[in-house]
């Protein structure tokens, strides 16, 4: 059996990074939902009228309901992250401003917000990485200096892999600019906010910009991320482009 680097992907993350946010839920049984869901989200933030989400996508309509009930099945799963604990138990301390329903829902989109940027992260990062037989090596070798290998058939890589701490994952310096590079040349991000008081934003050349109250602004990294001026060959994957070369 065979499967394209997109699914591979999936499968690296989708199991793992959910038990490690959410503790012991069962990810495999809510994957259909999630998928489902997931490839129509750009309609859902479309928002279109009611009656067109009813009568088009009553499957995808109904995944996302078993989505968000799926998450009141147990308040505190064991081993949830700090981050999900907290925010479940802020809404579970204040009824009085969620309903049961509306925590289903934010849940879900945490879930979503995790996974749904993340997949393609890694699909894009083994699409570039592996087609570039420098930036293997250099990223193959620092894992090996600071990573310690183990089996996945042994019992004790859970430990091995706790031992892993942040200053090791960060002196991978290859890999963390390997995944930088590979943002900036795929990541488009359109940042969206509301003006809330008047203020001023000095530009790089020199320009003022004075925002009112109430004005929208959006920010679009990803035109200084291909600008020329700033990254020569614009297109082009450079894996140590981040690196601190000392
Ligand atoms: C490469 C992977 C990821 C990319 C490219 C990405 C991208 C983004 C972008 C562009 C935003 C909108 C920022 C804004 O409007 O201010 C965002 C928001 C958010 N992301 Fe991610 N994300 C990724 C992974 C994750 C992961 C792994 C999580 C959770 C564990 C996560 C949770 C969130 C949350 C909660 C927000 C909303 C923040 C807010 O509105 O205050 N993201 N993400």
């Amino acid at each position: 059996m065979s499967s394209g680097i997109l699914e591979l992907g999936r499968r690296m993350l989708y199991e793992p990074s959910s038990i490690a946010l959410f503790g012991e839920i069962d990810p495999l049984s809510i994957e259909g939902d999630f998928r489902r869901f997931d490839s129509k989200l750009h309609l859902f933030a479309a928002t279109f009228p009611s009656w067109i989400y009813s009568l088009f996508f009553r499957r995808e309509l109904e995944a996302r309901t078993r989505l968000n009930d799926s998450w009141l099945n147990k308040r505190h799963p064991t081993h949830e992250s700090d981050f999900i604990r907290d925010r479940a138990s802020f809404f579970f301390d204040h009824p009085e401003w969620f309903s049961k329903k509306e925590f289903g829902g934010y849940q879900t989109a945490i879930f979503w917000g995790s996974l749904g940027n993340s997949i393609p992260a890694v699909f894009w990062c083994l699409y570039y990485i592996l087609q570039d037989v420098k930036a293997v090596e250099a990223i193959q070798q620092e894992i090996d200096i600071y990573l310690p290998a183990f089996s996945l058939e042994d019992d004790a890589s859970d430990l091995l892999v706790e031992d892993w701490t942040l200053d090791q994952l960060a002196s991978c310096i290859y890999l963390d600019s390997a995944v930088n590079e590979i943002l900036r040349l795929v990541g488009t991000p359109m940042v969206m906010r509301k003006c809330s008081r008047e203020t001023q934003i000095g530009l790089q050349d020199g320009r003022t910009l004075n925002l009112k109250p109430n004005e929208d602004v959006s920010l679009f990294p990803a035109v200084a991320q291909l600008d020329a001026d700033i990254f020569p060959e614009p297109t082009k994957f450079v894996f140590d482009q981040f690196a601190q070369k000392c």
